[in-house]
């Protein structure tokens, strides 16, 4: 595969505090941030909400936020101690996600701007889960592969330099957190079942049952519909005298053998890389994480993925990939729109199978 690496850089980040917000999903967030230093980050779930459904309602999500975001933007700044006079510059998330939700943060932000005489940038919400690998205690050096893996991402990027992207390979249906998340329902779990799926298979056996690895020959694309096919007929088989930790263990095995195997796979490909950045909501997974700290130490590479907190959605990851965007001059005007669909900023598909 021939790719211009762009050699080593270094993540250049605006004076200042910055004030990002997050609001693209079901998680209302407000962060502070000063250079890679998170002040504080203040997230109001809306899960407990949406449990009832089993999965996000757009239309009450979108609620949701409009009664929890000023309370959130009050929290921050009484947290850390600073008032609206210390905020340098304003970061929000406008692509992708759900349109009313995403609305909620950018008409606040964009009134922020005004009122404050602020300088204002949109964010993407998957370039703030790639930057959120500079939240780790180690911090990525470029080049670098990262795997996003999220509800509604699985992505493995070449990022050869702040904000130069180019996807190697995703999912062609369900992202791994939508694979967690529909086996750990067959199990009785609640949404969003990533994390509870992670915690019953702990007791279990993960090869007890073989699970598919779906697209074995096609390196670096993810197939996760067959897992969730295959698990309904295990649960179905095995009726009430189901182990479930043991099912549960085996699909997680499944899934995190799969994600390994691509991802080092790319990694080797384009290989000169520093190493490996895992990032998203399932980056919180440990059994993942593990594997693929020793996968990279074996290799003598790099590895960075940020504390749990930031894992899942959060605002600190968009205030960053804000700072990154301002540092670059930047700004977005009155007339930032929202967009439910968006690859990443100038990111290109290495591969078209
Ligand atoms: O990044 P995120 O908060 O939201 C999206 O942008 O989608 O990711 C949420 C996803 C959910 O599918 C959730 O089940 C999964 O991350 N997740 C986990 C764990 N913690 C969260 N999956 C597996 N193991 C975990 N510990
Ligand atoms: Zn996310």
């Amino acid at each position: 595969m021939a790719l211009r690496l762009r050699g080593a850089e270094s993540l250049k980040l605006f004076n200042g505090l910055v004030l990002g917000v997050e609001s693209s999903c079901d998680e209302t967030s407000v962060a502070i941030l000063d250079g890679t230093k998170v002040v504080v980050n203040i997230v109001s779930s809306q899960i407990a909400m949406h449990q009832e459904w089993g999965g996000v309602v757009p239309e009450a999500a979108a609620r949701a936020h409009v009664e929890n975001i000023i309370p959130c933007l009050d929290l921050a700044l009484k947290t850390a101690k600073v008032s609206l006079d210390d905020i340098a510059g304003l970061a929000v998330t406008n692509r992708p996600g759900l349109v009313g939700a995403l609305s909620v943060g950018v008409t606040m932000m964009k009134a922020l701007a005004a009122v404050r005489d602020l300088p204002l940038v949109g964010g993407h919400h998957l370039e703030g889960h790639l930057l959120s690998a500079h939240f780790a205690q180690t911090h990525p050096e470029f080049p670098h592969v990262a795997l996003i893996v999220s509800g509604g991402h699985t992505e493995i990027v070449l990022v050869s330099a702040p904000g130069h992207y180019a996807i190697l390979g995703e999912t062609i249906d369900d992202a791994a957190g939508e694979a967690f998340d529909k086996c750990a329902r067959l199990l009785g779990i609640p949404y969003p079942g990533g994390r509870g799926l992670q915690e019953l298979a702990f007791s279990g056996n993960p090869k007890a049952f073989h699970l598919p690895r779906s697209l074995a020959k096609d390196p670096f694309n993810f197939s996760f519909s067959g897992l969730k096919t295959a698990a309904l007929r295990l649960v179905e088989r095995e009726g009430s005298t189901a182990n479930r930790a043991d099912i549960a263990a085996s699909v997680q095995a499944a899934i995190v053998d799969v994600l390994v195997t691509k991802v080092m796979a790319a990694v080797a490909e384009v290989a000169p890389v520093w190493g490996l950045a895992l990032v998203g909501g399932v980056a919180a997974n440990k059994p993942l994480r593990e594997s693929l700290a020793q996968a990279c130490a074996a290799k003598g590479l790099g590895f960075a993925t940020p504390p749990m907190e930031f894992c899942t959605d959060n605002a600190a990851m968009i205030a960053l990939a804000g700072s990154f965007r301002l540092a670059q001059g930047e700004r977005d005007g009155s007339s930032l729109d929202v967009f439910p669909n968006s690859t990443l900023p100038s990111s290109v598909h290495q591969n078209q199978s």
